[in-house]
């Protein structure tokens, strides 16, 4: 983890209480911490950083990580081929990621990609603010994302069929600074970082993921500045009581306070600035991007993500 992170860092089990976290018996590189431990001076709760990747989700326990899909060595794949498939060429390439890029502005400070897998969307957005930190609790998607930010190629086995394997090179570009980017094992519904510090905070695909919706928009609320700030968030809605109950859904239903759509429930929330996501948004109109997963050779899934984008 890049040492210039640990200024931005709170204790994620004491929130809303902001507590910093320090470093203790660290080997570092060039300003990378490569092992470590960071320590609450408020609750002593210990996060390892192991191999470079800091370990700040306050949840995560060993039998989740066990039966959690994004840890799998398919998704992983799946995920490399739905962010850079383009970078290898491939006819059937998405261009979802451009689509979203385009939505927001160039802008100094930090950058939060919440959910952002293995990493194109925060090389994204390291591109268009001084820094962008790319958070996930699939520690498989950000061992790889940190792959591809130090080695800046990664060779991945796509699935053909069965258990054929197709191995690609995925390249980084030269104009994808890597010393804009890191990435950490984080939960969006606990960020580590102090409020006001994020300048640009991203949500793709991921508000239907997490037990409770709101509570990540409130994550995403307290983080970021009470101006000069941008909030892009694009998804499916696609509910399920997989990741929520119906009543933390915030659309998707017929009766009850977030009846109806969720896009336009969250632009509501946002514009309205309620429910602890104050100062209030000025939200864009919606758009929506076809964004598609490969699973294997002849099969893919098409997915319209549909996104906001708010400012203040
Ligand atoms: C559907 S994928 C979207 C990935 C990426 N944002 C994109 O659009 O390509 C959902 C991602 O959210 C991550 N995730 C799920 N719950 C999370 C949480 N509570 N905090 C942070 N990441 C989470 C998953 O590991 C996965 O990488």
């Amino acid at each position: 983890m890049k040492k210039q992170l640990l200024e931005l860092l709170v204790c994620p089990h004491c929130l809303p209480l902001e507590y910093p976290l320090t470093a203790d018996s660290i080997r570092e590189q060039d300003g990378d911490i490569e092992t470590g431990t960071l320590k609450c001076r408020n609750c002593a709760a210990l996060f390892p950083i192991v191999e470079g990747v800091a370990l700040l989700d306050p949840f995560a326990t060993e039998s989740q990580r066990a039966t959690n899909k994004y840890e799998t060595d398919e998704l992983v794949s799946s995920y490399l081929w739905s962010h850079y498939g383009d970078l290898l060429d491939d006819a059937q390439a998405s261009h979802a990621y451009a689509t979203w890029a385009a939505q927001i502005r160039p802008q100094g400070g930090v950058a939060l990609d919440a959910g952002g897998a293995v990493g194109r969307f925060t090389f994204a957005m390291g591109g268009c603010c001084d820094f962008a930190i790319g958070i996930d609790t699939s520690l498989a998607f950000i061992r790889a994302a940190r792959q591809l930010m130090r080695e800046r190629f990664l060779v991945v086995a796509l699935k053909d069929e069965g258990l054929l394997r197709q191995e690609a090179t995925i390249r980084l570009p030269d104009t994808w600074p890597s010393e804009r980017v890191e990435f950490v094992v984080a939960n969006a519904l606990a960020l580590p970082f102090r409020k006001n510090s994020i300048g640009l905070f991203s949500s793709l695909n991921l508000v239907d993921k997490v037990p409770s919706p709101l509570r990540h928009l409130q994550e995403m609320n307290r983080v970021t500045r009470d101006c000069d700030a941008q909030f892009l968030l694009s998804d499916p809605f696609s509910w399920s009581t997989e990741a929520a109950p119906v009543k933390a859904w915030l659309g998707g239903k017929t009766e009850g306070e977030f009846a109806g759509k969720g896009l336009a429930n969250v632009a509501t929330l946002l514009a309205e600035g309620r429910d602890e996501l104050a100062p209030a948004w000025r939200v864009a109109a919606p758009g929506h991007v076809w964004w598609k997963i490969r699973t294997h050779s002849n099969h893919y899934e098409l997915i319209r993500s549909c996104f906001v984008h708010a400012s203040r």
